[in-house]
């Protein structure tokens, strides 16, 4: 039987330390023996950094919502094909710091485009290509941002084009993440960011494990 890949992805507002526990993440699978394929959006190949660069640069200004979603989409859809698609064939964990739910939050609710235009695009563009589960860190966007700035000041770097959009902005993103963990359960887990480092690792490798143990399950019932 063919082995199915899985796919990993993780989720919050700005500020909560998710490339972090994301790193930490890769490392822990692959000292558990997995072959893991970590990577990021916006961005995670040649074409998609090039366009990250476009999206997150304060120096574009005027980028209307719909052409931030596309661009998404545009890195998301380069993804797809050259990293997350193949992998996943290959039957490996892909870890993916950001996806799909990541435009439902910022463009559909930060940007009030809406659900209905997100959806209908991620349909188009990953059609059945959907994570297995999805963690997302919360913190409340006070919080976020202040840790957020702090970073920026540490390592001397300008604001970016999302971190200078201000609470109101980053409480509707919280919004939407909290409304996709209430619609699909099963898929997605909240994480309380308001930890250490470790103890946030910790309740994310309980998830992971979790996930793992139902999933072997299920293969050695056949069921995939
Ligand atoms: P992130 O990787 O968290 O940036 P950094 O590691 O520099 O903190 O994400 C970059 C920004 O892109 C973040 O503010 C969220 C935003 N984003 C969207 O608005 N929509 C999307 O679909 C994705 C993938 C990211």
């Amino acid at each position: 039987m063919k082995k199915a890949g899985i796919f990993i992805t993780l989720e919050g507002i700005d500020g909560t330390g998710k490339s972090t526990q994301h790193r930490l993440l890769a490392q822990y699978l692959r000292k558990l023996g997995h072959k893991v394929r970590a990577t990021r959006e916006p961005g995670g190949t040649l074409v998609g950094e090039q366009i990250r660069d476009i999206l997150l640069a304060s120096k574009t200004r005027k980028l209307a919502p719909m052409t931030e979603l596309l661009l998404m989409y545009s890195a998301r859809a380069q993804h797809l094909e050259e990293a997350v698609r193949p992998a996943l064939a290959r039957g490996e964990i892909v870890v993916s710091d950001r996806f799909s739910d990541a435009s439902m939050a910022y463009q559909g609710f930060g940007r009030q485009l809406g659900a209905q235009i997100v959806r209908a695009i991620d349909q188009v563009v990953c059609g059945k290509t959907k994570p297995d589960l999805t963690l997302v860190l919360d913190l409340s966007p006070r919080l976020a941002l202040k840790r957020a700035q702090r970073r920026e000041v540490r390592q001397n770097s300008k604001h970016g084009r999302f971190e200078v959009q201000g609470l109101a902005f980053h409480n509707r993103v919280r919004r939407g993440y909290l409304a996709i963990a209430r619609s699909e359960p099963g898929r997605v887990k909240l994480i309380d960011a308001n930890q250490t480092v470790a103890e946030v690792q910790e309740e994310i490798r309980r998830q992971v494990n979790r996930f793992l143990v139902r999933q072997e399950k299920r293969m050695a019932n056949g069921k995939l």
